[in-house]
């Protein structure tokens, strides 16, 4: 069957989200978040990564993101208990070849992406369909070196991805109108509303957050306010749900200097030079929750997870 057939089935038939397996490249903040999605929406789901020491950590991540969403009364006991044994965890990228959904989530490295889908090209049936969920790196520019650009398109979920209701859907120049709408179909069928942006870095929503943390990270830098003060100012002043650098701490520094890289790359805007703080702390490793350490210091998660 051709991927336009079998994307056409998989809207058609309600059904048949149930018989499609997803296979998430990446099992760090996004490929667990997304996997845990996934599975509670009824997909078998196999989580990637390249040890299976990270692989593990995804999964209990997904499983901390499934038992947090119980507690929030989000998601019933037994929805959870239903999801947990869809996922499953895998090293390296042999075992694509039995899944119709390819979502890569590895980070944001434009070199590593292309190697990726090289590499998954080769590996997962040539019907299946494939997305990434970089935040900001052109689609096109992902697939400029595969043999069938065309099936590639970018799926951006946000963080997290159980809590977040938005899912960003970016055709690259030339993904086929059928990828495109297979996509729609498989965030539609996770429950997401859907926007869809033009191929450009950063899209729509990147490019807005990007400026917004970056600057506060300047305002910090040049000493006009504290951190505590710059975040309460933007969720007091602004009715902002948390304040800038918590948000960098839940994203990941070294993520937030990768975007402002590709956006400067992009678009040769001052707009988008990464205050050097930010890469300071990527140096000092600190990279916000997923290390324990960033703007803010965090608990240890019981259990492995991070
Ligand atoms: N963090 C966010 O808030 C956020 C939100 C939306 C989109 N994104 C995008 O999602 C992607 C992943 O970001 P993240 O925050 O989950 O990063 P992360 O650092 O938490 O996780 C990346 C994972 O990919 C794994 N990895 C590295 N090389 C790999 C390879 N060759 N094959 C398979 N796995 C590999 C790493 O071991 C790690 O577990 C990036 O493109 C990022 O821009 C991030």
């Amino acid at each position: 069957m051709s991927a336009g057939g079998l994307l056409a089935g998989m809207m058609s038939d309600p059904r048949a989200s149930v018989l499609k397996r997803v296979f998430v490249v990446g099992a760090g903040i996004m490929g667990s978040g997304i996997a845990a999605q996934c599975a509670l929406a009824g997909y078998p789901v196999t989580l990637e990564d390249v040890t299976e020491e990270l692989a593990r950590r995804g999964l209990a991540n997904a499983t901390r993101a499934l038992d947090h969403a119980v507690e929030r009364k989000k998601v019933g006991a037994g929805e959870r208990d239903a999801a947990l044994p869809r996922i499953d965890i895998a090293i390296g990228l042999r075992r694509a070849d039995s899944a119709q959904i390819i979502v890569e989530a590895a980070p944001e490295d434009l070199g590593l992406k292309r190697r990726l889908f090289a590499e998954l090209e080769e590996a997962a049936a040539p019907t299946s369909l494939l997305a990434s969920n970089t935040s900001s790196l052109p689609i096109t520019a992902i697939g400029e070196e595969l043999k069938d650009p065309g099936r590639l398109v970018g799926i951006h979920f946000f963080n997290p991805v159980l809590q977040m209701p938005l899912v960003e859907l970016i055709p690259g120049h030339r993904t086929r109108p059928e990828i495109l709408a297979g996509a729609r179909a498989f965030a539609e069928s996770l429950g997401k509303t859907i926007v869809t942006s033009r191929d450009t870095p950063g899209f729509v929503t990147t490019r807005a957050l990007a400026v917004l943390v970056n600057e506060a990270a300047w305002m910090l830098y040049e000493g006009v306010a504290t951190k505590e003060d710059i975040d309460a100012a933007y969720k007091l002043g602004f009715h902002h749900p948390m304040g800038p650098f918590e948000l960098i701490d839940l994203v990941g520094i070294d993520t937030a200097v990768a975007i402002l890289d590709v956006l400067w790359d992009g678009f040769r805007d001052s707009r988008y030079r990464a205050c050097p703080l930010l890469r300071t702390m990527v140096s000092a490793k600190k990279l916000g929750r997923k290390t324990g350490e960033g703007f803010y210091v965090y608990p240890k998660p019981a259990g492995g997870a991070r």
